[in-house]
């Protein structure tokens, strides 16, 4: 240890202690949250070599494994005696302990594997792990026996597939008997667009809204269940209610429409006795579409008239006798593929704050916040055949009535139908809204807030990250990206919940999915959104700037594209998940030549559609600016963000070993920063083209500014932003993702602090000023035209969630490191920011970083997870007293500051300032 210095706690400047906090050592190295591909105990996996993960923790610091070693077989037994094993990888010395590949014999279809771990570690070996299981798929499209059925015509009033679709849920049954005890039994189901099964009365499972979303006519994924426990001997029933989902789509324009409602079912049983039996969608199926549930679009509402119910349908007396034949209907068309991502549940509820009369009948409910689901009526009194309608919104007018110009044509109107007088209870199953309000009418009477529940809907996932400061903007901020990052997950990242679009705009999430990365583990989400990425792409290379493509759209532009290079290696940096690059690669290869050779001219990428989208205009009344100094020329964003991609496509050539392509992309990106320079940067102020932030601060960030005039070109950035927006944000999509970052990073982040605190016009504060609980779509959302004002657009937080994180926190990959293995721990502290709370469960385990500078004293709480490290960096005006604890590996002083080198544990380090 270099530069020990003791100084005396009066010393002007800061003195930090490291205190270390851990308790007794004779605790064992224990194993935690057992993964397969990032499930704990997955059902229906659909890839040949599932990836294991775990975590090692122990009370002792410094953990680090040295060697891992995993058993596989077909049953516990085989496991215990170490007999017929399918797979044992034996002692493999590595610390890597994320996604580590089967490497075992051939998979089978449809089994169940069991499998354990052991670790060895600097302090001890572990015992085996519990034995944990996972179970495969369908491998293959052979495996399938069933046959897709539903009711193939449109038989009710007022149903159509024209304009505003309208159509009613199809109840399918199937009564079966199963002769034997029941060992184990497997359900592969597809509905689309949605479903919802029961065995004997009994909902499979909680997930809604299932499955996942897909481009049909490509890929059409099914879910996996374990039923065992639903089945007995004898006679059983299999029921299934289809909705109509984004595959009998909500409107006729775009790509919405792919046909009616359809099923695909199978019943895999194993009996005790080793025999087994297949049950099958098949034309033996019953199917009524006369049941409660008349319509169900995800834009215009769910309609349910009580006096159609059918009493008792999914049990097994129940008598079909007014029901039809299934019709067999044509498949979709996609592989048949096991879905790789949880499917969503209701994941948080709420309960009313008030109700307002309006008059007429009328009534508010206010759930408290922007919200995305739907409300559930926990109890309510309706009178026969008076329909009571609930609309929903996620704003008020001045008058107190809903504000629904913002909709555009999504009706978002629920309506129950009672069948007799008296009370009932109810909630949709096929639609969800985006909405903080609710008119309700059809009410005599009103009722109580405790009578309505909020269901909030996302896809299932854990929440990663948790972020408090002293400064109430950015805690209410945080809070609201918190509820709109949640609200726009529904089988891919949408842009928004409400109105009548919702669908998975790839610009708006760039750089966004780094950030939401910190919140939530989003990762299985992600990866599968990138197969929908690539299922979008024309056999020309292109790719949609919407996925799946139901609104198919090839602009050739580079900005939104570039989503899909950007979330690959958030997968890679913020998880370790190397597998999609490997994957995509080619279709990413495909995608920058196609830029190439039809949008590139000179090396300028002339092609751009959006531009730097939803900049704050001129006058707040305006979407978009119409003042051309305000804006950023199309080619300046395109041909940057492409100079990007040519670099990251360098680093995936490498990982991927396909580093034949590397000179050709580092090629390219030389004569692109020639040609952009010469065309765009004025060497004698530094700026490029019109001086906008967004241009300079692109140019900057993404590496193209000739060496030595980086200074410079910040100035200009700082000096717009202080002068002509008197510290304010004047970017859109684009800037914004590398505003926080870049200002960070060149030296100004009281700057950048600033912006994030802002109250005033545009900032995120100002939209909480104005009653956001969620982030808007426009820097203006409350006074701008409302064809484009979403309340709940989770785009223009940029970078900002990744600059509280990495910045603020200081809670950051180490740039040698991927997934957190080891990190680089380097807060920044701008003036007025005094406090901060964070945390971010991370693959290998919990990172917080709770600091507080107050009265002249500086405390830092930091826990670094097992077998990780961390480099710890604090300003040179520190001065350390390092203790010779265990888990302190390093302590050196320099110019640059002071940097520690800790091994995993808990830490306090503290000063005075
Ligand atoms: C969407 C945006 C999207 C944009 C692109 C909008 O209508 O809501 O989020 O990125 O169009 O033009």
């Amino acid at each position: 240890m270099k530069n020990r210095k003791i100084l005396s706690a009066h010393l002007i400047g800061l003195i930090i202690s490291l205190i270390f906090l851990s308790g007794c050592d004779n605790q064992k190295v224990k194993l935690v949250s057992l993964k397969v591909e990032m499930q704990e105990n997955p059902i229906g996996i659909g890839t040949p070599n599932p990836r294991f993960s775990w975590q090692i923790t122990s009370v002792k610091p410094d953990l680090q494994q040295k060697s891992y070693q995993i058993q596989v077989a077909l049953s516990e037994e085989n496991l215990k005696n170490e007999e017929n094993l399918i797979w044992d990888s034996g002692i493999i010395e590595d610390d890597k302990s994320v996604l580590i590949p089967f490497k075992g014999e051939e998979l089978k279809s449809g089994l169940k594997y069991y499998w354990r771990l052991r670790v060895s570690t600097n302090q001890g070996d572990t015992d085996w792990s519990k034995i944990n299981t996972w179970s495969m798929a369908l491998l293959n499209e052979s495996d399938w026996k069933a046959k897709w059925i539903g009711e193939d015509s449109m038989s009710n009033p007022g149903e159509t597939d024209k304009g505003n679709t309208r159509l009613a849920a199809r109840y399918l049954r199937k009564p079966f008997t199963l002769k034997n005890n029941i060992e184990r039994a497997v359900l592969y189901i597809s509905g689309q667009g949605v479903y919802e099964a029961y065995i004997n009365g009994e909902k499979i499972s909680e997930d809604v809204l299932s499955p996942t979303v897909s481009w049909y006519p490509d890929r059409v994924y099914y879910n996996v269940y374990d039923v065992t426990p639903l089945l007995k001997r004898n006679d059983n029933i299999l029921g299934v209610i289809l909705g109509n989902g984004r595959y009998f789509g909500m409107r006729e324009v775009w790509n919405q429409l792919f046909g009616l409602p359809r099923l695909l079912a199978q019943l895999e049983v194993e009996y005790s006795d080793g025999s087994t039996d297949t049950i099958i969608s098949d034309e033996t199926w019953r199917v009524t579409s006369k049941g409660p549930i008349v319509a169900n679009n995800e834009f215009d509402g769910e309609e349910y008239d009580a006096r159609l119910e059918i009493v008792n349908w999914n049990l097994a007396n129940y008598n079909d006798s007014g029901w039809k034949n299934a019709d067999i209907m044509e498949a979709p068309g996609g592989i048949i593929t096991a879905q790789p991502n949880p499917n969503i549940r209701v994941q948080d509820e709420l309960t009313p704050i008030k109700i307002t009369e309006l008059g007429e009948g009328k009534l508010i409910l206010d759930m408290g916040q922007n919200m995305v689901g739907w409300l559930k009526i926990n109890s309510l009194t309706g009178k026969k055949d008076q329909p009571i309608k609930f609309r929903f919104a996620e704003t008020l007018k001045d008058d107190g009535n809903l504000y629904i110009d913002n909709l555009r044509g999504a009706k978002a109107t629920d309506i129950y139908i009672p069948a007799e007088d008296g009370n009932f209870s109810w909630e949709p199953k096929f639609v969800y809204h985006g909405f903080r309000f609710v008119e309700i009418s059809g009410l005599d009477y009103q009722p109580e807030l405790t009578d309505f529940t909020g269901k909030v809907v996302y896809d299932m996932m854990e929440t990663t990250g948790k972020f408090e400061t002293n400064n109430e903007v950015i805690n209410q901020v945080f809070k609201n990206a918190y509820w709109g990052i949640r609200g726009n997950y529904r089988g891919m990242p949408t842009d928004c919940p409400q109105r009548d679009e919702r669908v998975g705009w790839l610009g708006d999430r760039t750089t966004g999915s780094f950030g939401e990365a910190f919140i939530f583990d989003n990762a299985l989400l992600y990866s599968k959104w990138l197969q929908d990425i690539e299922d979008s792409q024309s056999p020309e290379g292109s790719i949609s700037v919407v996925s799946p493509k139901y609104w198919t759209i090839y602009h050739d532009d580079v900005t939104w594209p570039a989503a899909y290079f950007y979330s690959a290696k958030m997968l890679w940096k913020q998880f370790g998940d190397t597998e999609p690059i490997f994957k995509h690669y080619n279709s990413m290869k495909r995608y920058l030549e196609r830029i190439q050779e039809v949008s590139m001219k000179d090396y300028i990428i002339t092609k751009d559609a959006y531009g730097d989208w939803c900049m704050p205009p001129e006058s707040q009344e305006l979407i978009h600016s119409k003042d051309p100094t305000r804006r950023t020329a199309g080619p300046v964003l395109s041909t940057t963000v492409y100079y990007s991609l040519l670099n990251i496509m360098s680093e995936f050539a490498e990982l991927t070993g396909n580093s034949q392509d590397i000179p050709g992309y580092k090629e390219l990106a030389t004569q692109i920063k020639t040609a952009y320079n010469n065309t765009y940067f004025k060497a004698d102020s530094a700026m490029y083209d019109n001086n906008t932030v967004t241009a300079n601060m692109l140019s900057l960030r993404l590496g193209l500014v000739p060496e030595g005039k980086e200074i410079d070109v910040f100035k200009n950035v700082v000096e717009k932003t202080v002068v002509d927006f008197d510290g304010h944000v004047s970017t859109g999509v684009l800037g914004i993702q590398h505003l926080m970052r870049g200002l960070t990073e060149y030296g100004n982040i009281d700057l950048a602090y600033k912006i994030a605190t802002n109250r005033t016009y545009p900032s995120w504060g100002y939209m909480i000023d104005n009653g956001a609980t969620t982030i808007w779509e426009l820097w203006n959302g409350n006074t701008a035209d409302p064809a484009m004002n979403s309340a709940n657009h989770v785009m223009l937080l940029g970078d900002l969630i990744i600059w509280y994180y990495e910045d603020l926190a200081g809670i950051k990959n180490h740039p040698e490191s991927v997934a957190f293995k080891k990190l680089l721990m380097e807060p920044k502290f701008p003036e007025g920011l005094t406090h901060v709370d964070a945390s971010y469960n991370s693959v290998y385990g919990e990172i917080t970083s709770k600091w507080s500078k107050e009265n002249g004293r500086f405390t830092w709480n930091i826990t670094i997870p097992g077998n990780t490290s961390a480099i710890v960096k604090l300003p040179k005006e520190m001065n350390v007293i390092a203790p010779d604890h265990d888990g302190v590996r390093n302590v050196s002083d320099s110019d640059q500051g002071i940097e520690i080198e800790l091994g995993s544990g808990s830490y306090t380090i503290t000063g005075t300032i």
